[in-house]
């Protein structure tokens, strides 16, 4: 099977979302979407004005047989102010407009704490939530109507954090923190995307953002919290003793286990995702399994390498970690 059938057949029906900057669902987006429309029908104008003027003069001014050397205008001081004066104060106006839109998406932070931190790494989004402490990734839940400050930071890579229903884009760079505003209206799943080439992966580096009603997001953040049932499934109990043996541990996180490391993406509650490879195929035991066995195959240049697991090994792994909610 070349990548992209894999990738496709373990996409296989997968929901649809559609993501577009005209489906603004943040007040941040709906200034950018605006200031677009504005700038898009000034453009406009000027464009048509321009374009018909030049039509124009070629039809009315064209060389006829006969015609000599055409007039040579010298100058004209009040025109040559009209059509400077005229495009800068249009200029003007824009630079107001935008300044407006940049406040409206980006005001002064203060002393307000990011309440989730999102990580870029190679190659997968993790997200920190500092007042409860919970950490996943590759899809990061927001409560619905409120104003919400994300950091946006990264461990050792740029990538560039968009959402285009939700909000601006911002760069993630190492050792220099961003921030971001976004305000959720509605309730939803939101997908966006890595918007700056980053490497390999950049294609890959997709976002699910869950926008719940704070209730809901209220108990998903406290059922985080929660280290995972131990495994029962004679299945799953091999998979865990795997997960150690075969060095699985020495790059994730598994609350509760002896797995405490921070290399790979946190697996506490892997099962409760939708998604596995940051948005790319769906969290289930086949894509899971296919996932573990050879990751390369569905993600190419993923820092996951293929550790040589026979079949049934990479199926028992797949389900202990479909078991940890
Ligand atoms: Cu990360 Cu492009």
């Amino acid at each position: 099977m070349t990548m992209t059938n894999a990738v496709m057949s373990a996409m296989g029906g997968q929901m649809h979302h559609h993501t577009s900057v005209f489906n603004a669902q943040t007040p941040q987006a709906q200034s950018i979407a605006n200031l677009f429309y504005i700038d898009l029908a000034i453009a406009a104008v000027i464009f048509l004005t321009v374009t018909a003027l030049v039509i124009a003069a070629v039809i009315r001014f064209r060389a006829r047989p006969g015609d000599g050397e055409p007039y040579q205008d010298p100058g004209n001081p009040k025109l040559e102010t009209l059509w400077t004066v005229v495009p800068a104060l249009i200029l003007l106006f824009l630079l107001v407009l935008t300044a407006r839109a940049m406040f409206i998406v980006n005001p002064p932070v203060g002393t307000r704490k990011p309440d989730v931190i999102v990580v870029a790494h190679q190659w997968w989004w993790e997200y920190r939530y500092p007042s409860s402490g919970v950490v996943t990734a590759n899809e990061l839940h927001m409560p619905a109507g409120t104003n919400w400050l994300l950091g946006i930071q990264s461990a050792d890579v740029i990538h560039d954090f968009w959402v285009p229903d939700l909000g601006a884009k911002m760069d993630a760079i190492p050792g220099h923190p961003n921030v971001l505003w976004i305000t959720p209206q509605k309730t939803g799943t939101y997908l966006g995307t890595c918007a700056e080439y980053c490497g390999a992966e950049h294609a890959m580096m997709g976002i699910r953002v869950i926008v719940q009603p704070p209730e809901e997001f209220a108990q998903w953040e406290k059922a985080q919290l929660h280290a995972p049932a131990p495994p029962v499934a004679a299945a799953a109990v091999r998979g865990a003793g795997l997960f150690e043996e075969k060095t699985c541990m020495n790059c994730h996180n598994i609350a509760g286990t002896k797995a405490r490391a921070l290399v790979g993406p946190d697996l506490t509650h892997l099962a409760d995702r939708d998604t596995i490879g940051s948005n790319l195929i769906a969290n289930n035991l086949t894509n899971l399994a296919q996932w573990i066995a050879d990751p390369q195959s569905l993600k190419p240049g993923c820092n996951m390498p293929n550790l040589r697991l026979s079949g049934a090994e990479a199926e028992d792994i797949a389900v202990y970690l479909e078991s940890l909610k």
